[in-house]
């Protein structure tokens, strides 16, 4: 199986319930590796930036205005199939929808409150790793 990386971000509703150890632990227990992490508030600018794929949905401003109103924590996960191995330890984007033991069943608020990000795909885990990271803070 192929060593895979994946961005991850705990968003502002997770941060604000001091939640980031939890969910790390959630990342580690199954088997992926934090190889970088930084705790920043992105500025309205950055966020539509980050999301710009997102656009012409109805929910951009709203997505925008929570992801900037406070600090998030943006990391690099590390491991065999870290992409989908993320996004199974995320579970579903509305936590209505998640399987239990999920990140999102057991911490997210509301489809838009949903306490982490994760890439989709491997091009994107690419672009949105460099979005955040410079080489140099990626030490394996
Ligand atoms: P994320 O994985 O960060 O990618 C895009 C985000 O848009 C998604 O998680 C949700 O937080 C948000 N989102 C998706 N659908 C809706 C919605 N219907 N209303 C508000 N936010 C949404």
């Amino acid at each position: 199986m192929a060593i895979e990386r994946t961005l991850s971000i705990i968003k502002p509703d997770a941060t604000r319930r001091n939640l980031t150890g939890k969910i790390n632990a959630k990342f580690e227990d199954a088997g992926l590796r934090i190889v970088a992490q930084k705790r920043i508030h992105l500025s309205p600018a950055q966020a539509g930036q980050f999301y710009a794929v997102h656009k012409e949905r109805p929910f951009y401003g709203e997505l925008v205005e929570f992801m900037a109103s406070e600090p998030v924590v943006v990391q690099v996960l590390e491991g065999e199939n870290a992409i989908a191995k993320n996004r199974e330890v995320m579970g579903a984007t509305n936590p209505a929808n998640a399987d239990a033991g999920t990140i999102r069943k057991e911490f997210a608020l509301s489809v838009g409150e949903n306490s982490v990000h994760g890439s989709d795909a491997a091009e994107t885990a690419k672009e949105e790793i460099a979005f955040f990271f410079s080489g140099l803070e990626l030490v394996g």
